[in-house]
């Protein structure tokens, strides 16, 4: 494949991470990244992103928002990064839905469907020739990108979309963890358990330091603690053991485990992690009509 320029716009937290594993690929061979340009909304952003990808200097420009045009013209893919309520303004900015054409738009942003990515790129009567011919993704990293771990889903109409494109944008979340594409039909369900199911889990961990500083351990030290048997005990879930079996084996009977899960189903525990997943869900299949 010929060397790329990618254009990411909205270089905040998730556009940093997948700027890392763009200039710094663990796979070298499949893609050739020529040049990276991103974009920011503010001088202090633009620091801190030149700063932080100093040693990729030659092969990363960072630009201000009222450059988006001028990065979008200069690039084969273009990385859509910016807040979901930004993306009028950036799509809508003159002579943007004209650079677009002929390019791969991958956008990260939450809830916006497929559907809501052509409406902005084409506006809302696009000819067949236009909706044909648009290659655009629709993609859920998380926040593990920045270690490199991150679960990926993305989603796209396989009966436009080029393998070329399928190619680049397997490689661009395989550099940050692991890609993995599904059918829209599931993805904003899929999505939040992606993209925000870990927030819940860290509200468990929290609540678990509180108990270990209650009994007066250091909160650093019940940290280590918690999220290192945490991480052990989830890695024995790939391994083979379900979530519920495991569970039932470490509650032995007359045990303590079994008293503080009883305790959490007294509380509604189980079914509030259904409801918030849920809720989350709802938000996001709601988020495209959302202007
Ligand atoms: N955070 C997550 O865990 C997560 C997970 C999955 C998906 N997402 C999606 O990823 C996207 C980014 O989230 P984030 O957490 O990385 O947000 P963020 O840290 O606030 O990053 C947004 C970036 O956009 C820049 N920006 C603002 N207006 C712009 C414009 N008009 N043109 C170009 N850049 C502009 C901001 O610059 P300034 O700060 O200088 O204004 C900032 O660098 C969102 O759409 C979100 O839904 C986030």
């Amino acid at each position: 494949m010929e060397p790329i320029t990618v254009a990411l716009l909205g270089c905040g937290n998730l556009g940093s991470a997948l700027t890392g594993g763009i200039l710094d690929p663990a796979d070298k061979n499949t893609l050739n990244i020529k040049h990276l340009i991103a974009t920011v909304g503010t001088e202090d952003s633009k620091r801190r992103v030149e700063e932080s990808f100093s040693e990729h200097s030659p092969r990363l420009t960072v630009l201000l928002q009222h450059e988006n045009l001028r990065a979008i013209k200069e690039a084969d893919v273009v990385i859509f990064a910016v807040k979901p309520v930004k993306r009028a303004e950036v799509f809508e900015s003159p002579g943007v839905r004209e650079a677009l054409r002929g390019k791969l738009l991958i956008s990260i942003m939450a809830g916006i469907s497929t559907k809501e990515l052509a409406r902005l790129a084409l506006g809302d009567s696009p000819s067949a020739d236009e909706q044909s011919s648009f290659q655009a993704i629709r993609a859920m990293p998380n926040m593990a990108a920045k270690i490199r771990e991150a679960v990926t889903l993305y989603t796209a109409n396989l009966d436009t979309l080029s393998k070329e494109n399928y190619k680049i944008t397997s490689w661009l979340f395989n550099q940050v963890g692991e890609g993995q594409y599904i059918s829209e039909s599931t993805f904003d369900i899929s999505a939040v358990l992606v993209g925000c199911a870990g927030s819940l889990l860290l509200l468990a961990v929290d609540g678990l330091l509180d108990a270990a500083v209650a009994e007066g351990v250091k909160r650093t030290e019940a940290t280590k603690m918690v999220v290192n048997s945490a991480i052990g005990m989830m890695k024995l879930v790939p391994a083979g053991d379900h979530p519920s079996v495991l569970r039932e084996k470490i509650a032995s009977p007359g045990g303590c485990s079994i008293r503080a899960l009883l305790e959490l189903e007294k509380l509604g525990v189980r079914s509030a992690f259904t409801s918030a997943i849920l809720a989350a869900a709802e938000r996001s299949k709601g988020m495209s009509q959302t202007k």
